[in-house]
């Protein structure tokens, strides 16, 4: 149904510890500790919801602390959540460590959203249904993801796999899947040595003629390739009868300046921005959609946090 994105993926309780530098290994510093809601998939789903599309969530939580906190906040949100519950597991916890340039490193345990079963989302299928945009991300259990994709196509959905974290593992199977793929260029890297072998800096990716870039993209996996490049903006890349009315094969975008203090989930922020735009907006250029996502992902860059730093800023005004 237009309007409506169905977030795919996991729930974390973030543990944040903020410093004026990242320790190095075998160094202690000192700073300061803040405890949030996080995870890609509710980070993704509170964006989409910010963003001004009616959104679900489908994921996995323990019976602990987390898990009713996870409940609370995705009704102050307005976000139809549809959890399968693990009693024995916990719920996800990620611990970040960020610097005074709001650069992060991040640990994750993923508990309840390991265990995500094929079988909780075939029965979430109605929600399938009245969904215009799946998106999902890395961080579930890898069947759940392909299933979730699959359901979401065969449901009329357009689908977005956002490629996070780098070290997931990925099949073509999977990538075939999405209409849409949102890696930054870490991920993209990660993707391009998994499956074409090929290795290439992450941070050599920007200075790329677009024309090479395109084709990399597309000889990977022929679809729609939304890649972000930090500092140095967007690039999207479109496979042949894919493009939307006359949006180009590819192109780039500027990055939007912005006065970073954290960017701990600035890629939810644009995977879950971009979704809201396709699925409020879906007559609207790709490019305007795309641009959206962009200046949505540096206004959540501002703010401390993951989930809670996504704005209050949606697609359609
Ligand atoms: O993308 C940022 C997120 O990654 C954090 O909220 C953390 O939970 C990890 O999943
Ligand atoms: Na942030």
């Amino acid at each position: 149904m237009a309007g409506v994105v169905l977030v795919v993926g996991s729930y974390n309780q973030d543990h944040v510890w903020s410093s004026d530098e990242l320790p190095a290994p075998g160094a202690t510093r000192l700073g300061t500790y803040a405890s949030g809601p996080g995870g890609k998939g509710f980070n993704q789903a509170v964006a989409a919801a910010r963003a001004g599309a009616r959104t679900g969530f489908l994921t996995a939580l323990g019976e602990d602390a987390a898990a009713a906190s996870a409940r609370a906040l995705a009704r102050d949100e307005g976000i139809e959540l549809h959890a399968e519950v693990f009693p024995a597991l916990p719920s996800g916890t990620a611990g970040i460590f960020v610097d005074a340039s709001g650069r992060n490193v991040i640990t994750v345990a993923p508990g309840a959203n390991a265990a995500l079963s094929e079988g909780f989302v075939e029965a979430a299928r109605p929600a399938f249904a009245g969904a215009g945009v799946v998106l999902a991300q890395l961080e579930v259990a890898a069947g759940a993801v392909a299933a979730a994709l699959a359901l979401g196509r065969g449901c009329g959905a357009t689908t977005v796999l956002n490629p996070a974290p780098a070290n997931a593992p990925t099949s073509d199977t999977l990538l075939a899947l999405a209409d849409v793929l949102t890696p930054n260029e870490t991920e993209f890297a990660a993707l391009l040595a998994r499956h074409g072998g090929r290795a290439v800096d992450p941070d050599s990716l920007h200075a790329m003629a677009g024309e090479s870039l395109h084709a990399l993209c597309q000889s990977l996996q022929a679809t729609t390739w939304v890649i972000t490049l930090g500092g140095h903006g967007v690039f999207v890349s479109h496979a042949d009868g894919r493009r939307r009315g006359d949006d180009a094969p590819c192109y780039r975008l500027a990055a939007e300046p912005a006065r970073v203090v954290d960017t701990t989930g600035a890629g939810d922020a644009f995977s879950g921005a971009l979704a809201a735009a396709l699925a409020t907006l879906p007559e609207a250029p790709f490019a305007d959609a795309v641009g959206f996502a962009n200046r949505y992902a540096a206004r959540s860059t501002e703010q401390h946090g993951a989930a809670l730093a996504m704005p209050h800023l949606a697609a359609a005004e």
